[in-house]
């Protein structure tokens, strides 16, 4: 198995792993590169097998800087999969919408983001096997691969919008002072993940794509407090239809 595309799976749309035809999973508990989960109890495996008929590295579950995971920790499965011949990469995750124009369930393609975890994956001496001690983040999220995720949704008649995605620490949601600071120096969507591994894609000379799910209004913007299981909720309502949509998008991300 040498699988060229990997897919890392975000809150809620884990049920992708259920559909990876033939899939060998196995859990990260029993991959020496990854963090053991000996401190913090989390699940999580990888699953190699067929979508589409093509070869994937899937990751189902990832690490987060909010569980006390180091940023080197957190990345720990890009690079896994960059050893295992993954050279494309499509990160999914969840996500609070600030930009007005999305409603609950809707998935956003990331065109850039701005990271304020205050953590870098690459930090501390640099390993010149694996990139450069300054990679470029000009087009951290290949317009190439945008532009054929967009034309592939299109084709299956799902609307898939674009904006600029701020990771936060957290693990607490934001106030609304600073949902009003994140819209105005520009992002679209906040989360707590995908940056660091965006990051550390990049510095492997990865090509990522990355989609995310708009699970709720940031705080503020909608009526009601942001309550974790109500994210699950809606992520789980879209998994149908992002279900599609990477299925359609992993043959053409192994060609391109
Ligand atoms: N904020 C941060 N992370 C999130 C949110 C949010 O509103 N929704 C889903 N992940």
């Amino acid at each position: 198995m040498s699988p060229r595309v990997g897919v890392v799976l975000g809150s809620g749309l884990g049920a992708f792993a259920e559909h990876v035809e033939g899939g060998v999973r196995i859990p990260y508990g029993e991959i020496p590169a990854m963090p053991s989960s000996t401190a913090i109890g989390h699940k999580g495996e990888l699953v190699l097998g067929r979508v589409s008929g093509v070869e994937v590295a899937v990751l189902s579950g990832r690490f987060h800087l909010y569980e006390g995971y180091s940023a080197q920790q957190v990345v720990s499965g890009i690079r896994l999969l960059y050893e295992l011949g993954v050279r494309t990469v499509l990160l999914t995750c969840a996500a609070g919408g600030l930009n007005l124009e999305y409603a609950e369930g809707a998935l956003v393609l990331l065109s850039d983001h701005i990271n304020l975890q205050g953590a870098n994956p690459l930090v501390g001496p640099n390993d010149e096997r694996l990139g450069p001690r300054f990679p470029d983040m000009t087009e951290a999220y290949s317009a190439d691969l945008r532009k054929l995720a967009k034309r592939t949704a299109d084709d299956l008649a799902i609307t898939l919008h674009e904006g600029v995605y701020a990771a936060v620490l957290g693990p607490s949601y934001e106030t609304p002072a600073e949902i009003r600071f994140l819209k105005h120096i520009g992002a679209d969507l906040v989360g707590m993940s995908t940056v660091a591994e965006t990051i550390a894609a990049n510095h492997l000379g990865m090509r990522v794509l990355a989609i995310a799910c708009v699970t709720n209004l940031a705080a503020g913007l909608g009526s009601g407090k942001l309550v974790h299981d109500d994210v699950l909720a809606i992520a789980n309502r879209v998994s149908g239809t992002f279900l599609k949509l990477v299925s359609a998008l992993v043959p053409q991300l192994a060609q391109s």
